[in-house]
């Protein structure tokens, strides 16, 4: 008998082009602290939760401030970065992804949202993909943020699977070693090299083809 398995997908660079948004609002705020915030550097804030962004990007700009002050940064990213979101539509979905998950849905495969993001809800509402997931796992609801399992482990539960019958699709190297850490396979999007943990990985997410979902469903 075959074994069923689901999905999980991370937002922000695997399902809505968001990545440069969030690179945008944190470089604009770091050189307004007047320090530079480089593309490279910025893969190591992928995948995590905001709080702990502005602590990296903080660390990279080697500077230390009163709790007071980071609260008024933290609300001043979220507002740049929500100018964005404001204007996004469905034509911000990553290539390959829409084809995808219909075909995910065709096939009575099951899955669910795994972001890190407290704003993932109104970023699929933007783009109108909010009824097609089975569970929602966001950034309001997880206490540990990636790399740590929870997101991923909460996803499989709201699925009502097994971790190990989990496929998580994740763009950032926190998120690749939180699948792994939850014992799930794991695909990368994006370098190889910077996401060798990943037991597959794509250079974008139009190279993640229905066939080799079939091949992993199969
Ligand atoms: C993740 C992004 O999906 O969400 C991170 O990769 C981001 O870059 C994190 O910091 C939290 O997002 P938000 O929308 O709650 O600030
Ligand atoms: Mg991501």
């Amino acid at each position: 008998m075959k074994t069923e398995i689901a999905f999980i997908f991370d937002l922000d660079g695997v399902i809505v082009d968001t990545a440069k948004y969030h690179y945008l609002a944190w470089r604009n705020l770091a050189n307004s602290l007047g320090f530079d915030f480089t593309k490279e550097q910025n893969e190591q804030l992928k995948g995590v939760s905001r709080v702990k962004s502005l602590e990296i990007l903080l660390g990279i700009g080697n500077m230390k401030l009163p709790d007071e002050k980071k609260q008024e940064l933290l609300i001043k990213k979220n507002e740049e970065y929500l100018s964005y979101v404001n204007n996004m539509t469905a034509e911000e979905i990553l290539p390959g992804i829409n084809n995808m998950l219909d075909f995910l849905i065709k096939n009575d495969v099951k899955f669910a949202l795994g972001s890190a993001s407290k704003n993932a809800p109104l970023i699929l509402e933007k783009v109108g993909l909010i009824n097609k997931f089975t569970a929602i796992v966001d950034g309001n609801q997880v206490t540990k943020a990636k790399p740590d399992p929870e997101v991923f482990l909460l996803g499989a539960e709201k699925l009502k699977m097994k971790p190990t019958n989990c496929v998580v699709v994740e763009d950032a190297i926190a998120g690749v070693k939180a699948a792994n850490a939850a014992n799930m396979t794991s695909i990368g999007i994006g370098n190889a090299d910077t996401l060798k943990e990943a037991n597959y990985v794509f250079e974008d997410t139009s190279k993640l083809t229905t066939e080799f979902l079939k091949s992993l469903i199969n």
